[in-house]
C-alpha cells in the first residue's frame, strides 16, 4: 500500500510517501521559522495561510521525486491534532478532499504517534515492545509500546513539557525564536554547575515530570547580583544539564519498571546533543539500546505521519471515506 502522509499541526508544513513494503519512497518538509522569527513566536493565523500556500506545492514536488502519481495512492493520512486549530484545519480539510477526490480512504493520525514511531523510518529500527520518551514542544511522556497502536502512558509532565521549557528560559535570558536550539547552542560554551538549579522531581519514585520551577530559577538566577551577559552560557548549560539528568533517570527508571532493555527518544528535544550523550552513556552502562529517529525526522515532518497511517492501514484500519473530519486541537 502506498500511503500519502500530511503534517500541518504547527508551523512545519509536511508530506511523506510511505509503501508498506518498500518503506519511505519521498518527503518535503517546509519550515515557517522564518515567517514567524520576527514575532518572537507562532503566530496561528499567519501559520494556517502559509499551509495553505505550501501544502499542494510541496506535494507535487514529493510525488515528482518519489516517481509516483495520485492515482497509485492506496490511502491518505493526516495530522488531527494535537496542534494549531487553524493549520490542523488545512491539513484535515485538504488531506480529506483529496481522499474523497480519488476515492481512497482518508486517516486522521495522532501527531505524537508520529513521533513515538519515526525511528522505525531509520536503518536500523527498534523492535517492539520498547520504552519511548517523547519530549516535544507540547509534550513529555514516557510509555510503553508494545506495538503500533499499543501505547500505555507510564508519566508526563504536570505543567510545562520539556521543549516549552527550553523554548521560556531561552526568551528569559533574551535569546530569539526558536529557542530551544539556540539555548542548546549557547549552552555548548558554558560550564554546567556554576550555577546551582534544581532537578524538579527527581527524587519523587515516580515518572512524573515538572519544567516550570526550572524556568523560575532561571528568572532568579538573572535577577541576582552580579548577573552579566556573559553569563548566559553558563545559565544555559546548567540549565541543559538540569533537563537531562531529570530525563535520563526517569527513561532509565521506566526502562526498569517495564524490564526492557529498548529506549526510542523522540519529539524536538531527542535532537539535544547533551542530552543524547547522557542518555548514550547510561544506556550503555546498563545493557540499553537507545534508537533515535534521524535528525530530520526529530522535529514535525509528513513522513512520520505516512509511517504511522502507513502501518495502522497494514494493521487493518479502514480510514473513512466519506470526506467528513474534525479536528482535535487538545487530542
Ligand atoms: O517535536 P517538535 O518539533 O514539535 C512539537 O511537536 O512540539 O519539538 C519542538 C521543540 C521545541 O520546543 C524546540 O525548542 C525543541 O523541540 N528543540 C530542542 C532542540 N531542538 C528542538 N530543544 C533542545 N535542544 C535542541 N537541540
Ligand atoms: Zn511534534
Amino acid at each position: 500500500m502506498l500511503i500519502l502522509g500530511i503534517e500541518s499541526s504547527c508551523d512545519e508544513t509536511g508530506v511523506g510517501l510511505y509503501d508498506t513494503s518498500r518503506g519511505l519512497l519521498a518527503h518535503r518538509l517546509y519550515s515557517q521559522i522564518a515567517l514567524h522569527a520576527q514575532y518572537g513566536g507562532v503566530v496561528p493565523e499567519l501559520a494556517s495561510r502559509d499551509h495553505v500556500r505550501k501544502l499542494i506545492p510541496l506535494l507535487r514536488e514529493c510525488l515528482a521525486a518519489a516517481g509516483v502519481a495520485p492515482a497509485d495512492l492506496d490511502g491518505v493520512g493526516y495530522t488531527a491534532g494535537p496542534g494549531l486549530a487553524g493549520a490542523l484545519l488545512v491539513g484535515a480539510a485538504f488531506a480529506e478532499a483529496y481522499a474523497h477526490g480519488l476515492g481512497i480512504p482518508a486517516l486522521p493520525v495522532h501527531h505524537l504517534e508520529g513521533h513515538l514511531l519515526s525511528p522505525l523510518l531509520s536503518a536500523d529500527p527498534p523492535r517492539f515492545p520498547f520504552v519511548a520518551l517523547l519530549v516535544s514542544g507540547g509534550h513529555t511522556q514516557l510509555m510503553r509500546v508494545t506495538g503500533v497502536g499499543a501505547y500505555e502512558l507510564l508519566g508526563e509532565t504536570v505543567d510545562d513539557a520539556a521543549g516549552e521549557a527550553f523554548d521560556k528560559t531561552a526568551k528569559l535570558i533574551g535569546l530569539d525564536y526558536p529557542g530551544g536550539p539556540a539555548l542548546a547552542a549557547l549552552a555548548e560554551g558554558g560550564q554546567a554547575g556554576v550555577f546551582k538549579l534544581p532537578r524538579p522531581m527527581l527524587h519523587s519514585h515516580d515518572l512524573q515530570f515538572s519544567f516550570s520551577g526550572l524556568k523560575t530559577a532561571v528568572l532568579t538566577a538573572t535577577k541576582a547580583p552580579g548577573w552579566t551577559e556573559a553569563s548566559r552560557a553558563d545559565l544555559a548549560a546548567e540549565f541543559q544539564e538540569a533537563v537531562s539528568d531529570v530525563l535520563v533517570s526517569k527513561a532509565m527508571a521506566a526502562l526498569r519498571q517495564c524490564a526492557l532493555k529498548t529506549l526510542v527518544v523522540a519529539g524536538g528535544v531527542g535532537a539535544n546533543r547533551r542530552l543524547r550523550e547522557r542518555l548514550n552513556l547510561v544506556a550503555h552502562r546498563a545493557g540499553v539500546r537507545v534508537h533515535y529517529p534521524e535528525l530530520e525526522f526529530c522535529s514535525d515532518n509528513g513522513a512520520m505521519i505516512s509511517l504511522a497511517a502507513g502501518l495502522r492501514f497494514a494493521a487493518g484500519e479502514k480510514g473513512h471515506r466519506d470526506g467528513a473530519f474534525t479536528v482535535k486541537p487538545r487530542w
